[in-house]
């Protein structure tokens, strides 16, 4: 079976957690899109695993992990991060792979994505990893993959300065570069998880351009990312937090503000320990935004969905999600492509009453308490999509099984 993990939101949802507790159950574990400007966090008993490059389940024993096609590949972080893996006693030789086709991130991109972004009239507020000027000198068609490293003709044609700087990697990553494509096909009898990165609202073409990242997060990229046509994948799930972040700039509409919300924002910021894994930078917070949710479901074809930090509400009294936008005085349930309406649209909120008790040692739907119960199919109603999985924890065990995505729908 081939199972797709993309996130719902702005990124962040938890796609790591997930992916690592669904990795069990997979032969192959294939990231497929962006670069080291994911962090993708792993908790096992008492260690945190964070991920950039590699897919979250590499932390699983025997399991292969594959960085895929659209991937944008740091090798520098990529070796600093297998070394960390080892250091922590993750065995990783032999079981990660990487796509030829998957394209390299010089140093020169990194800092030139710094400086562009600064020069911008609205910056982004990139990672400044290098992601955007890599993805556009592959549209360019003035990349460089991995596969180049041993093409000979290719090689020859790279600069002194690029082949001095590539030359060490060459004998690095040799044993593990793969056709993606055709490694798919000869595993395609066992269970493949795809790992998305970003979310698709930071998606290239269905995200809040031009604040996006530049790859292909959303469902339809895990095609791409692994050789194969859409109609091989069986099913998509999506995650998303029991409220909404972004990092960066960019619209929010959800977003808590000081004026209606109070100190809201800071008080789910550090409950919830909302900032990056990359950056370290502050997680902007809001409501749950149904409507984004709803855009979400529909443009992936989300089969069902995984809520994570429900806990994160433990403490609220009252706990709001946005079930509309009011744009110049009109309401509207469509999320608008222009940022110009996303910026006006102020949140039409529906209130629910809190739980006020801790969720984190809950294991079974039905021991959820019948508030957070409400909350949770009032968003599935709206969105008309089922929830598999409900997390209540950062750690593996911390979550509820109400049905297992591994099951064919
Ligand atoms: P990703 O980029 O989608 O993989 O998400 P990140 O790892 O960047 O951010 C998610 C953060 O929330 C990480 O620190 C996770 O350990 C943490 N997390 C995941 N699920 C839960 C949950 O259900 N409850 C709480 N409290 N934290 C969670
Ligand atoms: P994961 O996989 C959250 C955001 C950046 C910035 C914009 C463009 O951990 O969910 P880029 O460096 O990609 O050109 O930055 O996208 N961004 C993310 N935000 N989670 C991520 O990944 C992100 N990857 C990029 O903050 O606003
Ligand atoms: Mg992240």
């Amino acid at each position: 079976m081939k199972l797709v993990v993309i996130g719902a939101q702005w990124g962040d949802e938890g796609k790591g957690k997930i992916v690592d507790y669904l990795a069990e159950k997979a032969d192959v574990v294939l990231r497929y899109s962006g670069g080291a400007n994911a962090g993708h966090t792993v908790v096992l008993n008492d260690q945190t695993f964070k991920l950039h490059l590699i897919p979250s389940g590499v932390i699983t024993p025997e399991k292969q992990a594959v960085l895929g096609i659209g991937m944008v590949v740091d090798l520098e972080n990529l070796f600093e991060e297998l070394d960390g893996l080892e250091g922590s006693g993750i065995a990783w030789r032999g079981r990660v792979f990487i796509s030829d086709r998957a394209h390299i991130v010089l140093p020169q991109y990194k800092e030139a994505d710094r400086k562009r972004d600064a020069e911008r009239r609205m910056p982004i507020g990139t990672t400044g990893r290098g992601i955007g000027v890599t993805y556009a000198q592959k549209a360019h068609r003035d990349g460089i993959r991995i596969g180049d490293l041993f093409d000979g003709e290719v090689w020859n044609r790279l600069s002194k300065e690029e082949r001095a700087f590539l030359e060490p990697y060459r004998e690095k990553i040799r044993d593990m570069v793969v056709d993606v494509s055709r490694f798919i096909h000869e595993h395609r009898e066992g269970n493949i998880l795809f790992e998305g990165a970003q979310g698709t609202l930071l998606d290239l073409d269905l995200g809040t351009y031009p604040f996006v990242s530049s790859g292909i997060s959303c469902a339809a990229g895990a095609a791409i990312g692994g050789g194969i046509g859409p109609h091989s994948l069986d099913r998509v799930l999506g995650v998303f937090k029991a409220y909404s972040t972004r990092v960066g700039n960019g619209p929010f509409p959800s977003e808590f503000t000081e004026q209606r919300d109070g100190s809201l924002g800071d008080t789910i910021r550090e409950i919830g320990k909302e900032y990056g894994v990359t950056t370290g930078r502050p997680r902007r917070c809001g409501y749950l935004d149904l409507v984004a949710l709803s855009y979400a479901c529909r443009s992936n074809s989300i089969d069902a969905l995984c809520l994570t930090k429900l806990d994160v509400y433990d403490g609220m009294e009252e706990i709001k999600v946005c079930t509309a936008y009011s744009i110049n005085g009109q309401q509207t349930r469509d999320f608008p492509a222009a940022i110009d309406r996303l910026n006006k649209a102020q949140p039409v909120v529906k209130s629910f009453p809190g739980w006020m008790q801790s969720l984190r040692d809950c294991r079974s739907y039905a021991n959820l308490p019948v508030e957070a119960r409400t909350y949770i199919e009032f968003a599935e109603q709206y969105v008309q999509t089922p929830v598999e999985i409900v997390s209540v924890g950062p750690s593996r065990s911390e979550t509820i099984l109400r049905r297992n995505p591994w099951t064919p729908s």
